[in-house]
């Protein structure tokens, strides 16, 4: 018999049209996202879950289906999951690790220069009829080159965001849970900072850790308030890593550069305050949204499903995982 799964919500084509042939698949939605009642009630008699990054698996989804075996979430991010509660019930979890690494820290790159060559004030300038031809003073930004970049999490991503950065000749720090050996330190060419002196000496700072309850608000008050006083903050990892509040008053003051944003910390929700301003780029949550990657992502999530249905450890099993199986 083919196992009941649900995908919350519809993603690409192909990888849908392959587990609507190895499942009975029940498709969420193919216009919005869930809510958690609308999961609850979808996920009743299922074997397992596809879920987006956004949708909460929490308890309450999780006890909705005591048949449930695997949950694969369509992200590299599992916050969103229960993951420990998961564990306790023998539900395994998987997620979408390497396949996002390269176009996420493009967009990382992305924000880095459109914050600091102000790219959309200057596309909005030109849209306005204002460009009455070239000027000395003109919409000046802060150079790149020879710049101190500081990388918060030196994992998949803030590797692959240390390489851009090496390309455009800025001197790299970084600080991790685990610093890297010498060998990988030098090849990237990075040099291991505590958080206080990372963020005291960066000319741009990073982030690239995962949202756990470690990394929750890991740059408050305290952290925010040693940022040099022209620092543009990019977060593409998740808007909880810092104290969004804070950091929006210091901007609002100007006692920063400026910041680049693909993800908040009550998503989908973006405060007011943070549209007024100038001095930040602002963009919908899209780190991993090119066509190559999604498709891969999907296809990642299918291929656990199927894996697990097959009598296979799934091989994107959440580290977590991982290390309990391992012992
Ligand atoms: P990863 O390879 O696991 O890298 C995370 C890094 O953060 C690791 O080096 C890890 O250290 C470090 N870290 C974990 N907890 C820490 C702590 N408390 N303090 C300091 N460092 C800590 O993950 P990844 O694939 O690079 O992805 C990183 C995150 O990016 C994801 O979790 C997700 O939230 C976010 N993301 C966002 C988008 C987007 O669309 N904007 C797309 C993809 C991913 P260890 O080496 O000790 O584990
Ligand atoms: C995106 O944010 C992800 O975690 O994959
Ligand atoms: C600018 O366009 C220059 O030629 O310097």
């Amino acid at each position: 018999m083919k196992p009941k799964v649900l995908l919350t919500r519809a993603f690409q084509e192909k990888p849908i049209k392959y587990l609507s042939e190895i499942s009975e698949l029940t498709v969420g939605s193919f216009e919005t996202n869930l809510t958690k009642e609308e999961i609850i009630e979808k996920i009743k008699g299922k074997d397992a879950l596809i879920s987006l990054l956004a949708d909460t698996i929490d308890k309450d989804v999780i006890d909705s289906s005591p048949g449930l075996k695997i949950i694969a979430n369509y992200a590299v991010g599992y916050n969103n999951i229960d993951y420990e509660y998961c564990m306790e019930k023998g539900i395994y979890v998987t997620h979408t690790p390497g396949v996002l690494t390269e176009a996420t820290a493009d967009i990382a790159f992305a924000l880095l220069l459109s914050v600091s060559r102000r790219i959309i004030e200057s596309h909005n300038f030109v849209l306005e009829g204002k460009f009455k031809g070239w000027e000395p003073n003109l919409l000046l930004g802060k150079e790149i080159t020879g710049k101190t970049m500081g990388i918060i999490g030196m994992g998949r991503i803030g590797k692959a965001f240390a390489r851009r950065c090496k390309g455009f000749g800025m001197n790299i720090l970084y600080y991790s849970r685990t610093r890297l050996d010498e060998k990988e330190e030098k090849e990237l060419g990075i040099t291991f900072k505590n958080l206080n002196n990372l963020l005291s000496e960066s000319d741009f700072i990073s982030l690239h850790v995962p949202l756990t309850k470690e990394t929750h608000h890991l740059l408050n008050k305290e952290k925010l308030k040693l940022l040099k006083k022209d620092a543009i903050l990019i977060n593409t990892s998740r808007g909880a890593v810092i104290d969004e509040k804070y950091l929006i008053k210091i901007l609002e003051e100007k006692r920063i550069y400026g910041a680049g944003f693909d993800v908040y910390e009550r998503e989908p929700f973006v405060p007011e305050e943070l549209k007024k301003l100038k001095n930040v780029v602002l963009l919908p949550h899209i780190g991993s949204a090119t066509e190559e990657t999604r498709e891969k992502m999907a296809m990642m999530s299918v291929k656990a499903i199927e894996d697990y249905f097959t009598g296979k450890i799934p091989q994107n099993l959440i580290p977590e995982w991982k290390n309990k199986l391992n012992g």
